[in-house]
């Protein structure tokens, strides 16, 4: 029989931990040629994470350049897919959640009639520019899109109030958990990069990278996490800093040689999920982590203005504090003396998924293909 040619498409290390989980699953699945292109939009943050789930992808863009534009990915990694999906020919074409690696891998597969199944699909602001060009890129990548993995049911309940056919979307929980519950171990043992922590202090974890927040949001949130180590003698920060230049530009002039506060290089995953079950407290403006965070039980604060992952602020886990110094500083403080404000927010339910997302959208994949007989069970929150 004709094996079903899925080639996953990623370029950033957020879809790449969160895709890492479907590539493995369609490497076990007999009646399937799984095929990597990775667009590398990101170069060492994507290495990171492809060598840590051992996948080699059968094609590399390598399009990252320093201080690129969305012109530039969106122009690179389209030209580039069009020579990769005219040699590959595969029968589907996946992409994950919202950078422009996804829309741009969404249109090329598009312009060649080739079928697209959008993985994290159905994640919504309703505001344009926040997160900015996320947004545009999941509802354009949504207009494209012929199977829809939403990883909750409000993600689905956003594409059929858009008019989506309920029979292109499936439920999936999201992937992200599958990838964190392959990493997270009680036992696991940090390596040199993380020697100069004290484990025996409360440990605030911190991640920036939004464009929305690049500049003068970024600089109040670090001025606030000066005060909270001046004023909290227990607490150290742990912040792996991202590479974007405009990031580490800021971080150094306001963080940089403070006592208690660490800085250091995007850390491989493994380490970064285990270091996030270690910290009391987590401060970012990441997706990824508001879906991790909440299954380990840590408290989150949001430094964005807007979320489109409603659930666990619905469900307790998640605030959204924005980027003002002194909402920052106030909303970081009441979890340090507040027992009850923290206990609350760490004991909240996990809404994001089960840990067997990856095995749900292969199977979905396999029923609309007419491999598997029966239409998958779906995740239920
Ligand atoms: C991108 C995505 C964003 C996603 C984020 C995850 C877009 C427009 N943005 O944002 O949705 O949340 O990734 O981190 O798709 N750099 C390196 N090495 C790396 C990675 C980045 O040097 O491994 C530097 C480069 O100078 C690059 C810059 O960071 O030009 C910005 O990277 P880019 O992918 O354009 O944007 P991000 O802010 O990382
Ligand atoms: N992450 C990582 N190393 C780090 C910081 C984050 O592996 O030093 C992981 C994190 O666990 C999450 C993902 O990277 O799975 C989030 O990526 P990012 O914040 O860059 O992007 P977003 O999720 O906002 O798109």
């Amino acid at each position: 029989m004709k094996k079903l040619k899925v080639m996953s498409v990623f370029g950033t290390r957020p879809e790449a931990i969160k895709m890492a989980p479907v590539v493995l699953e369609l490497g076990k699945c007999a009646a399937v040629e799984s095929i990597v292109a990775v667009t590398a939009q990101h170069r060492e943050m994507l290495d990171q994470v492809l060598n840590l789930f051992d996948i080699r992808p059968n094609f590399d863009l390598n399009i990252m350049s320093e201080g690129q534009t969305l012109f530039d990915i969106t122009s690179r990694a389209l030209m580039g897919l069009d020579k990769v999906l005219s040699e590959a020919a595969p029968d589907v074409v996946l992409v994950h959640g919202d950078t422009t690696t996804t829309f741009a891998g969404a249109l090329a597969a598009y312009y060649h009639q080739i079928e697209v199944g959008h993985v994290e699909a159905g994640l919504r602001t309703r505001n344009k520019f926040s997160p900015y060009p996320e947004e545009m890129n999941r509802r354009l990548t949504g207009a494209l899109a012929d199977l829809n993995f939403a990883p909750t049911e409000t993600a689905k309940a956003n594409l059929l109030r858009e008019g989506c056919p309920a029979e292109k979307i499936f439920v999936t929980g999201n992937t992200v958990i599958d990838a964190l519950y392959q990493t997270v171990r009680p036992d696991f043992k940090f390596a040199d990069e993380l020697s100069r922590v004290d484990f025996g202090k409360r440990i605030v974890l911190v991640t920036t990278h939004r464009r929305e927040n690049l500049g003068e949001p970024m600089r109040q949130v670090y001025q606030a996490l000066k005060a909270v180590v001046e004023d909290f003698p227990d607490v150290e920060i742990i912040f792996p800093v991202h590479k974007n230049p405009r990031v580490r530009e800021v971080v150094a002039e306001e963080l940089g040689n403070l006592d208690r506060v660490i800085l250091i290089d995007p850390l491989d995953y493994e380490p970064f999920a285990n270091l996030m079950n270690r910290a009391t407290l987590i401060l970012t403006d990441s997706g990824g982590v508001q879906e991790e965070a909440p299954a380990l039980g840590k408290p989150v604060l949001v430094l964005r203005d807007t979320t489109e992952r409603p659930e666990a602020v619905d469900a307790g886990t998640v605030k959204l504090i924005g980027t003002n110094r002194d909402v920052v500083y106030a909303a970081t403080k009441e979890l340090l003396t507040d027992d009850d404000a923290y206990r609350q927010m760490a004991e909240a339910r996990s809404p994001y998924g089960d840990g067997h997302a990856a095995q749900r959208i292969v199977q979905a994949l396999l029923w609309r293909h007419g491999i598997l007989p029966e239409r998958p069970t779906e995740f239920h929150g």
